[in-house]
């Protein structure tokens, strides 16, 4: 079942109901103000910094679900509804929701009225822009009262859900006009405020919570929406809130809007005011003055389809495939942006209050952004890397304002140093840009600390290089990329997860998932060291490779696939030898991605394994048999249900390892096949089972071991997005950056007659079309650019600017 269609030629996903099975959103914002709104008008909103800087209040795991947002109400005659449905759930005569790059429309009608809600968050601005458009589509004319409604957040949201001794006497406003100033905190700070606005004037206004919506009624039933209008109220202390309200009549078939705004200003950090609470309006008239009209509105949305279009035509498809096109044009490049600037702080399911950036994950996520702004992605590797530790370890999380370490969540997640170079190659192989290397890095932010990148990559190479444990398999440490298999926690604290802070590497837990990663980055290592006249180094990188790649396809190596790990107490994980989590997915997809077990014929093994064992019609699950008991000496895996999370649910972030294992192995069939399962426009017509977003991935899908087998949880920010996009682009329609230039090499169904990809690659438009003739799955028999055959798959570099017409032929 649907909720809703893809509207390609917008570039929109139109939703048709307000019943969606779960709130459905859209990011709005991609530099520094972001807006997250649902589809009936749900939402918040926060400069840079869900946790330190939000401004208005959400509340997570409420019920009814979804009740704080970006609201609009209409009073029409004691009918009281929102253009959205939320919060009133007054019937609509109609509805539609359209989620588009960087905006949503919301539009409502009943008895005649029609009203529409258009959100965005514009380039270069610190704000919201809500425009409301009402309609009289009757032949009489109609008198409507129309509310804005807010409520703000006292910055902190950490502290404002818990420390209401205080912040029930912090909260001030100041009313000028239209504008309503949220200015809690600028008495001590003086740094920055908040104001909402509306470009017409005001019948009357609300900024007390209570005064708005009564203090037992709230957002479905504001006392002041039902009494037709506000009453000047002025919050001191308790919930700051902006309600405008305007009385207006539309002619029969009349047309009004207003404009509506939300913004942050910060002011220099240098700068003092005279007397503390008075804030400088300035900045707020001079941002207000910026959206006055429809026109400035319109020039600014068309600032903002301009802006996309160029991101997005740096890769654009054509397969014959509309569901494939849809997704790597569009849907999956939109989510790499939102998982690169959210990385996983802040969504219906990340609280913005309690991740903030992940290492791994956003050195992941770099994987799918890259090619969009390279800019952008230099300057999120050089943050990343200030957070390692001077032996190539790193903190897990750092917080995006401060872009300090995160001391709660600590280190010690064995990984984490690989995932550097597997985000700095990437940067590298797109740009070519070698000047990065040589840029002085702190490490833990302590700039006498600091050294060039490259010899942060180094210690992240060395860190797994002197980390190996008894099977000369990289120690585990308090997790790898699999945060849930908690190998050392249990000699601790017992029963605990990673959560726990303190060291908690142990010398005996190791992980077959590292050694593949070892394998697959330190050979990108290797390659950056010969690139940068550093043969020695590069030769004595390979000889530890080599030496980890044995112990994997030994001590690793469970007979049929890899095995998952080694526990502190010397026994294998995800063995035939165990009980329950006899096999994993995660090292499968990254040994074989490494190419490890590829002449051995154990890598055709291991990927035979987990089709067989793993596969599912909604895609391959985590591990089997699944968990059914807690175990103290696997940690937080085992705390989830069976069929839910790491135990057992189809995480959906290693399904493209596996896909692009396949095609390493030159099985296009097989790859496209994983890929469609999870692939949300493959899977659109069971929303009512999946329930998230049909066009967006979630973080895991039940697996075929819990009760609701199918059903996806906590979308939109998940690794997959980058992993998805970098598999079907680089992996499946095979177009590679390579250090060396451009390097095109499919891995196709059989079924697939050819496709056309254009690709901008520093600075050069390349117009790549490949045919498959002979119907095969990889191979390439030729290859012409601008008419002439060239050897080998590898295109020339061409000079910025020029366009480049290339013809592969497979076979
Ligand atoms: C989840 C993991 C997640 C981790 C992060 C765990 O409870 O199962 O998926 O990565 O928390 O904090
Ligand atoms: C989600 C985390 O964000 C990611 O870093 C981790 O690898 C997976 N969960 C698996 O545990």
């Amino acid at each position: 079942m649907k909720f809703g269609h893809f509207d390609d030629a917008h570039r929109e996903y139109v939703i048709d109901t307000p019943r969606t099975p779960l709130p459905w959103i859209n990011y709005l914002g991609s530099e520094d103000f972001f807006s997250l709104v649902s589809n009936t008008g749900g939402g918040y909103s926060f400069y840079r910094d869900a946790r330190l800087r939000r401004i208005t209040r959400y509340r997570y795991n409420n019920s009814p679900l979804d009740m704080d947002g970006h609201r609009i109400y209409i009073n029409d005659g004691g009918t009281i509804w929102n253009p959205g449905w939320q919060p009133t759930k007054t019937e609509l005569d109609s509805y539609s929701c359209r989620h588009g790059l960087g905006y949503t429309i919301l539009t409502g009608e009943k008895n005649g009225i029609r009203a529409q809600q258009e959100l965005f968050v514009p380039r270069g601005d610190a704000c919201e822009i809500d425009r409301l458009t009402l309609e009289n589509k009757t032949d009489a004319p109609r008198t409507l009262d129309v509310f804005s409604y807010v409520e703000f957040c006292l910055w902190d949201a950490m502290d404002d859900s818990s420390n209401f001794q205080r912040n029930f006497s912090t909260g001030e406003v100041e009313v000028v006009g239209s504008a309503i100033y949220h200015k809690t905190e600028y008495r001590e700070r003086r740094d920055h405020y908040a104001v909402f606005w509306a470009n017409t004037p005001v019948t009357s206004f609300d900024t007390s919570r209570d005064a708005f919506c009564g203090v037992y009624g709230g957002p479905a039933e504001p006392e002041a929406v039902k009494a037709g209008h506000c009453s000047n109220s002025v919050a001191h202390g308790w919930a700051p809130v902006g309600a405008h309200h305007f009385h207006l009549t539309l002619e029969a078939g009349e047309t009004k809007t207003i404009l509506f705004g939300l913004g942050y200003i910060e002011n220099p950090v240098a700068e003092k005011f005279t007397a503390p609470g008075v804030i400088n309006k300035a900045r707020a008239e001079a941002m207000i003055a910026r959206y006055a009209t429809d026109a400035q509105v319109d020039e600014a949305r068309k600032a903002l389809a301009a802006h996309w279009d160029d991101l997005l035509s740096a890769l654009q498809l054509d397969s014959g495939d509309e569901k494939l096109d849809r997704m790597v044009n569009l849907w999956h490049q939109y989510q790499c942006m939102v998982t690169f600037n959210m990385s996983r702080s802040a969504s219906y399911y990340e609280s913005g209050i309690g991740r903030g950036m992940g290492f791994r994950d956003s050195c992941q996520d770099l994987l799918g952004f890259v090619h969009m702004i390279p800019e952008r992605a230099r300057s999120r590797i050089l943050d990343i890397a200030a957070t390692q530790f001077e032996d190539g370890s790193a903190y897990h999380q750092y917080q995006p304002l401060t872009k300090k370490g995160n001391r709660d969540v600590g280190t010690g997640f064995n990984d984490d140093p690989l995932w550097l170079i597997a985000g700095t190659a990437a940067y590298l192989r797109e740009t070519g840009d070698y000047s990065i290397l040589d840029e002085s890095v702190a490490f833990d932010n302590d700039e006498s600390k600091a050294q060039p990148l490259m010899e942060h990559l180094r210690r992240s190479f060395n860190f797994t290089r002197t980390h190996l444990g008894p099977h000369g398999l990289p120690l585990i440490g308090r997790a790898d990329w699999n945060d849930c298999l908690n190998l050392n926690c249990f000699s601790e604290h017992p029963g605990e997860s990673f959560q726990i802070t303190g060291p908690s590497e142990g010398p005996v837990a190791e992980s077959v998932f590292i050694a593949g990663m070892f394998v697959k980055y330190g050979e990108e290592y290797a390659d950056l060291c010969g690139h940068r006249g550093l043969p020695d180094e590069a030769a004595d990188a390979r000889a530890a490779i080599a030496q980890v790649e044995q112990a994997a396809l030994t001590a690793g190596w469970d007979g049929a696939w890899f095995r998952r790990a080694y526990d502190a107490f010397g026994k294998p994980v995800g063995s035939k030898e165990c009980d329950e989590g006899q096999i994993f997915i995660e090292p499968q997809g990254m040994c074989v991605m490494a190419g490890i077990g590829k002449e051995t014929g154990q890598a055709e093994q291991a990927l035979k394994s987990v089709e067989e064992r793993l596969d599912t019609k909604y895609g391959v699950v985590l591990l089997q048999p699944a968990y059914t008991t807690y175990r103290l000496n696997l940690g937080e895996i085992s705390s989830y249900p069976p069929g839910y999370k790491e135990n057992a649910g189809i995480f959906c972030h290693n399904n493209p390892w596996i896909s692009c294992a396949e095609t390493v192995l030159g099985h296009g069939d097989r790859a496209f096949e994983v890929y469609k399962k999870t692939c949300p426009a493959y899977i659109e017509d069971i929303s009512d089972i999946h329930r998230t977003e049909p066009y967006v991935y979630s973080q895991m899908v039940a697996g075929k071991d819990a009760p609701t087998f199918g059903e996806a949880k906590n979308s939109w920010l998940t690794g997959t997005a980058a992993w998805t996009f970098f598999n079907v682009s680089q992996y499946i329609l095979g177009v590679q950056p390579t250090l060396d230039g451009l390097k095109i090499d499919p891995c196709i169904p059989h079924t697939l007659p050819g496709f056309t990809v254009t690709r901008r690659y520093r600075g050069a438009v390349y117009h790549i079309r490949v045919e498959n003739p002979a119907a095969v799955q990889k191979g390439v028999k030729r290859v012409t650019v601008n008419g002439k055959t060239i050897e080998g798959n590898v295109l020339p570099l061409a000079p910025a600017g020029e366009t480049v017409e290339v013809t592969v032929v497979m076979g």
